[in-house]
């Protein structure tokens, strides 16, 4: 098995550079940091009359830690906060919010609901006062909620039961899910419904004051299916028009209940084919790396978005060119770009070196899945420069995330530098960028992917071995024994 060179290994920029290098990738890497108001990534984002007052995002991040009715409990309360204290200006959903219960990706999702709006408000409250009491001022702070419904990947009642809502039969991920062909799609009537989900959740959104709403297009979620239903009959599947009602149904809903909304669309711009532990190089149970599941028998492939349909291991960018053009003539211009999946694809999704338990090897060096994703965003973002684009998967970039992404930014290959991981273990990473503060460079994500192992094996998520909260829990001490557990097994 292929072991890769360790970020934090690179003593210089020097050393980093020629990493990439050697691997013929091109990333942009700036030699110095500029601060204050000079910095490219101080600089406000203006767009349709708004204005975001920096270039760095906190994506969402579920936390797997919601009460059992979909209410914040302090744990969630404490992970906002932090997003509020980081001095990103352009906070993206903070997590996915179910727009109903049978959506939920487990039962500890938040949910939308008459009953939680008190919980959900407080929540954006913690953000501003979290803003305020590190002296940042409110007006350039832009704050959304991601609106939900998980799909293929729902787990509403028990944390270890998949309970599918599938819109079409995918021939590598109805068996992760435990799915045969007799299973049920959902019928267009409740598309129709869930529709009404959307719209009720995005009215809510807009009376508890936040400043946007993303209708969730990603990581194989309800919303991504959609873009992928080329075999499906009827309103919602089959030509790009049906494959994308769903979406414009939403918009017209929502714009009709709340006119002054603005919505956004987080979307896996790309996808691959499922990947799976290649079992020829799983010994002692430790995973193999990565291997594309079999495809010879599907081509042209039919069952992804924005996949080459004759060789699924590559993206195509066809299709969600047009998508984006649909999000133009939508008037949507807040668009959140990701990539494939963390259920079948995780490589692609959020590269990092160490694979959450149900994961598999790096089977490329996870530099390449930051590059692929960064790429993707500069061709698109030439093409489409009047939307403001948020970019994924720099975490991996550790100490060099700060250089790249002002590099990324100055060259205009994206607008906003969207962060994920990197902001459970070192949620003061923007201020400390752009303030020039010496980077903390134990609290640096090294992608060990606990944050992921720990709602896979039913525990809340977090950082696990840099944030004291977990480390020290209970839920810490039982994560290491599961992990124990799967070792000895
Ligand atoms: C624990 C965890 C929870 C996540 N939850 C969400 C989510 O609710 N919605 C979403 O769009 N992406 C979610 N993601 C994906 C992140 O937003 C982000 O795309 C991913 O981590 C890659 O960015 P990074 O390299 O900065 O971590 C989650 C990621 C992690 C690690
Ligand atoms: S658990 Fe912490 S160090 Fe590991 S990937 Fe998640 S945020 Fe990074």
């Amino acid at each position: 098995m292929r072991v890769y060179p360790p970020i934090g290994g690179h003593k210089s920029l020097a050393e980093f550079k020629a990493h990439v290098a050697s691997l013929a990738l091109s990333i942009p890497c700036d030699d110095e940091l500029l601060i204050g108001s000079s910095s490219p990534l101080a600089q406000p984002i203006g767009f349709n009359g708004k204005r975001i007052g920096n270039r760095f995002c906190i994506h969402p991040m579920e936390g797997w830690d919601g009460a059992p009715d979909g209410k914040p409990s302090d744990a969630t309360i404490r992970r906002w906060r932090n997003f509020g204290l980081s001095g990103a200006k352009l906070i993206w959903g903070g997590e996915a919010v179910a727009v109903r219960h049978d959506g939920r990706a487990n039962p500890n999702q938040l949910l939308m609901s008459e009953q939680n709006k008190a919980g959900l408000a407080e929540l954006r409250e913690t953000v501003l006062n979290a803003h305020r009491e590190v002296g940042e001022t409110h007006d350039d702070l832009f704050i959304g909620l991601q609106l939900t419904h998980s799909g293929r990947f729902s787990r509403p009642n028990e944390k270890t039961k998949p309970e599918p809502r599938i819109l079409y039969h995918h021939p590598t991920l109805d068996r992760r899910v435990g799915v045969d062909e007799d299973y049920p799609l959902l019928t267009d009537a409740e598309v129709r419904s869930i529709i009404d989900s959307f719209v009720f959740a995005g009215r809510v959104a807009s009376e508890l004051g936040y400043d946007f709403v993303d209708i969730k297009h990603c990581h194989g979620y309800l919303g991504h299916e959609f873009l992928s239903a080329h075999t499906r009959d009827g309103r919602y599947g089959g030509s790009f028009e049906n494959r994308t009602r769903f979406l414009r149904e939403v918009v017209d809903g929502i714009r009709s209940f709340s006119p002054g909304l603005v919505i956004g669309v987080r979307v896996s711009i790309f996808d691959l084919i499922s990947f799976r532990p290649d079992p020829a190089q799983t010994v002692d149970g430790k995973m193999g790396a990565g291997i594309p599941d079999d495809y010879e028998t599907l081509l042209p492939y039919r069952y992804g978005f924005g996949v080459n349909c004759e060789q699924p291991e590559k993206y195509d960018l066809t299709e969600p060119r047009r998508f984006l053009s649909l999000l133009r003539d939508l008037k949507i211009s807040l668009v959140n770009l990701t990539a494939g999946s963390p259920y079948y694809n995780p490589h692609v999704q959020r590269p990092a070196l160490y694979p959450p338990s149900d994961g598999y090897q790096p089977p490329e060096d996870p530099l390449v899945g930051v590059a692929r994703q960064m790429e993707a965003t500069r061709v698109l973002k030439q093409e489409f420069p009047d939307l403001v684009f948020v970019g994924t998967g720099y975490t991996y970039l550790q100490e060099f995330l700060p250089f790249v992404a002002q590099a990324a930014v100055r060259e205009g290959w994206v607008d906003s530098i969207g962060l994920g991981r990197m902001v459970l273990s070192y949620p003061e990473l923007p201020r400390d960028v752009l303030t020039g503060d010496v980077l903390k460079h134990k609290r640096i994500c090294r992608t060990f992917s606990d944050c992921t192992t720990a709602p896979r094996n039913g525990l809340p998520s977090g950082c696990y071995p840099l944030d004291s909260f977990y480390k020290q829990s209970e839920m810490g001490i039982e994560l290491k024994r599961i992990k124990a557990a799967k070792k000895a097994k």
